[in-house]
């Protein structure tokens, strides 16, 4: 049965955040190495980018690759810039065609040139687009995110244009990658692994979190569905009481 008929259209999350996980397992289960997950794992990408498009989700976050990532082997790193320049390039008429409109958040300036210009590209080809938001979080981590809004905020108040006590979260929220959308309601994680690996600290505070044993090359529209579901289950109460959620 499709699970999409069984989604609420009126309590679709906004943002979805998720951490692709389980590529290198899933190849090394196939026989083969790690860089063939990772190109299967472009075909989930796709299903999951439609499947938001179909159900009404505004904007999906994909932890493509965390400043961590950078203390993989040489090789599989330069494969995985050479796949991400490839996708962006092959896919963007395709996302153009759906209404994708393509952000980054990270420390771009840290990608090879080759796929800081394919990116650059397809964030201008795509602009006008508003169907859905598909962020790809590369070279990211919440720590070099946050350090750097302190450091922001930290000059402000140096220069005088800032007082110290006029420091909010909403204007921290300012100085983050993030700023323009708004905070994931939940966030998947793939391959059985329960851990959120420097993605989205401040911005997950109160998302719902969905894991799943499915490796990433394996998660499906349908599997996304399920994830949709789960999250429709919950009940999101912010620190306050149950009863007090029924009554509003
Ligand atoms: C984690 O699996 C996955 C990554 C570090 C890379 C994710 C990249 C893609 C899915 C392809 C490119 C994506 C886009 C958006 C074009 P892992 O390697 O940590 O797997 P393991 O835990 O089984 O070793």
């Amino acid at each position: 049965m499709d699970l999409k008929h069984s989604i609420d259209k009126n309590n679709v999350p906004r943002h979805v955040a998720i951490i692709m996980d389980g590529n290198g397992r899933w190849a090394k289960q196939q026989g083969e190495d790690r860089i063939f997950g990772h190109h299967e794992g472009v075909n989930s990408v796709r299903e999951v980018v439609e499947a938001c498009g179909e159900i009404g989700v505004k904007f999906l976050t994909l932890y493509a690759f965390s400043t961590e990532n950078w203390n993989r082997p040489k090789e599989e790193v330069d494969a995985l810039m050479e796949l991400l320049v490839a996708t962006i390039s092959l896919e963007t008429p395709n996302l153009n065609k759906k209404g994708v409109k393509l952000q980054v958040i990270g420390d771009i300036l840290s990608l090879p040139p080759s796929c800081q210009a394919e990116l650059q590209e397809s964030i201008n080809i795509t602009a006008a687009n508003s169907t859905v938001t598909l962020i790809l979080a590369l070279s990211y981590s919440s720590k070099w995110e946050i350090t750097n809004a302190v450091k922001e905020i930290a000059k402000q108040v140096e220069e005088g244009t800032l007082k110290s006590q006029d420091i909010t979260s909403k204007n921290i929220e300012k100085h983050l990658n993030t700023s323009a959308w708004p905070d994931p309601e939940l966030m998947i994680r793939t391959s059985g692994e329960h851990r959120i690996s420097n993605f989205l600290l401040w911005q997950l505070a109160y998302a719902e979190f969905y894991f799943t044993d499915t490796l990433w090359p394996d998660f499906r529209k349908q599997d996304f569905f399920k994830a949709i579901l789960a999250y429709q289950n919950r009940e999101r109460r912010f620190g306050k009481t149950s009863e007090q959620i029924s009554q509003n």
